[in-house]
């Protein structure tokens, strides 16, 4: 992109040049070097106010307002510290996108770079909650056109007052925020690892430890979703079937160039509909799908091959799908290729009906497993007993991973749950999870036949827990060898 004439040409100057070149003005109006007094006059006028006055509250305001509501209950007479983060450097002076930390957008609603929200006690007892962020920019001394957060660069932003709109909450100026924070007295806790800056401000009044149970706190508190969630999350899952059938429809397309034609079909989806991906799309063919996590995504696309694609669109509030389907890449399964992915199915089909509110959450993982054990003493490559396989836990061989994970904000949400809440703990309704089993053969496993080398499948869908179950929030997308085939044959024609 190129900047502005001056702007550009002051960059690549050196202060030496610029002293000798331009000392005067560069004293007088105290602005960048180059800038003449005419100029920044110039500059300083002639803008119509756009302030705003008709904004109503974010959608998920009222939700938030009971988040802090819990929070302020659960942590009395401490002030409590939640960053945004800020902009990461990609390369020399380009950031990666920026994507506000779970914990602040889910407590506040806002999406902002460097904002702070600060939940401040009050003498009789709960909070006061204050985000802190920039304002627009000042015209008066240049920063809206010179400074490289300037408005006229980045972009216009909200007002702190049209803030206090959209959020309902109170908003002042972040630039303030380190040194409230450094003269502040009384017990405070931060979540840490998203803003070094405000985290040096506290850096003598806090401790890992109580840092860490706030942390808990917020990932245990987005355990059950509420109904504004689960709605997120049903459209989150809307958009990555359509994305799926985008991808169906150009699999010709893949085939004459590289799964990267897949995750460049996904990612259109995504960012047109939604606010990205959920995490990189594992594009996966042939024997890529036996790697878990293949977000390279550069191999070739084969007929005769499965396409196993894992891959959630995000939406605009960050709530995520999480939905893999293994797909033959010329819309048939060949008889080995059918006799796995059915195995697959019917130990994800197990899985979903152990999902249910006062079952433990092992369960569905504990079903999976065991349909998957069966299959693979059938096929004669483990040794029965089934029991045994599963005491020795042999079969992970070829299964690797857990069942399903909680799903939110984050693809895998409430990582910092206390293994009592989440891995040891039990289902309840509002809860959101994947059930997603796999068997996947290793190009180079000597111990398999050699034509289930480079095989991997896996089948993953989006439940929600409910009153006397669970609904399937990816049920539009087929799960049978046969409906996928069908699905496909459709979608091609
Ligand atoms: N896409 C990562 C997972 O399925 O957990
Ligand atoms: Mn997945
Ligand atoms: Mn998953």
């Amino acid at each position: 992109m190129a900047a502005a004439e001056e702007h550009t040409a002051d960059e690549h100057t050196t202060d030496e040049q610029t002293a000798e070149e331009e000392p005067v003005k560069q004293r007088k109006n105290g602005l960048y070097p180059g800038v003449s007094d005419e100029l920044a006059e110039n500059m300083r006028t002639g803008w119509a106010d756009t302030e705003r006055t008709d904004l109503s509250p974010v959608p998920q305001a009222g939700r938030t307002a009971a988040r802090r509501a819990a929070l302020s209950e659960r942590f009395p007479g401490e002030r409590l510290v939640v960053p945004a983060g800020n902009l990461k450097v990609r390369s020399n002076d380009t950031d990666y996108p920026f994507r506000a930390s779970v914990e602040y957008a889910w407590l506040t609603g806002n999406q902002t770079e460097d904002g702070v929200l600060v939940m401040e006690p009050k003498a009789g007892g709960g909070h006061d909650a204050a985000l802190y962020l920039l304002p627009r920019s000042d015209r008066d001394n240049g920063e809206f056109w010179l400074g490289g957060q300037g408005e006229l660069w980045v972009g216009r932003r909200n007002s702190l007052t049209e803030s206090e709109r959209l959020y309902g909450l109170p908003c002042k100026d972040v630039r303030k925020v380190a040194e409230e924070l450094r003269e502040a007295t009384g017990p405070v806790r931060v979540v840490r690892g998203h803003d070094a800056a405000v985290e040096a401000a506290l850096t003598d009044k806090v401790t890992r430890e109580r840092d860490d149970e706030l942390r808990t706190y917020l990932s245990e508190a987005r355990l059950v979703k509420d109904d504004f969630e689960v709605g997120e999350l049903q459209k989150a899952v809307d958009s990555t079937v359509r994305g799926f059938e985008d991808v169906v429809k150009v699999l010709d397309r893949a085939e004459a160039t590289s799964e990267r034609y897949i995750e460049g079909t996904f990612f259109l989806r995504a960012r047109v509909e939604g606010n990205d991906v959920g995490y990189g799309s594992i594009c996966a063919s042939g024997p890529h799908a036996t790697t878990l996590h293949w977000v390279r995504n550069d191999g070739p696309v084969r007929s005769g091959d499965l396409l196993l694609l894992d891959a959630g669109v995000e939406t605009h509030t960050y709530y995520t799908a999480d939905v893999t389907r293994t797909l033959p890449v010329d819309g048939r399964f060949s008889d080995l290729q059918r006799k796995i992915y059915d195995a697959v199915y019917e130990a994800q089909e197990a899985g979903i009906a152990a999902v249910k509110p006062g079952a433990k959450y092992l369960d569905f993982h504990e079903a999976a497993q065991r349909v998957l054990a069966t299959r693979l003493v059938e096929w004669g490559l483990l040794e029965g007993p089934v029991e045994k396989v599963l005491e020795l836990g042999l079969q992970r061989r070829w299964t690797l991973h857990g069942t399903g994970h909680m799903l939110g904000m984050d693809v895998h949400d409430c990582a910092a749950a206390r293994r009592e809440a989440y891995a040891e703990g039990t289902l309840e309704p509002g809860m959101c999870l994947t059930v997603e089993p796999g068997l996947y053969f290793q190009p180079d496993d000597l111990t398999v036949p050699e034509e289930y080398r480079g095989i991997g499948v896996r089948i993953e869908d989006d439940l929600l827990v409910t009153e006397d179950g669970n609904r399937n929030l990816s049920a539009a997308l087929p799960r049978t060898s046969g409906d996928v085939e069908e699905w496909m044959a459709r979608l091609k024609s």
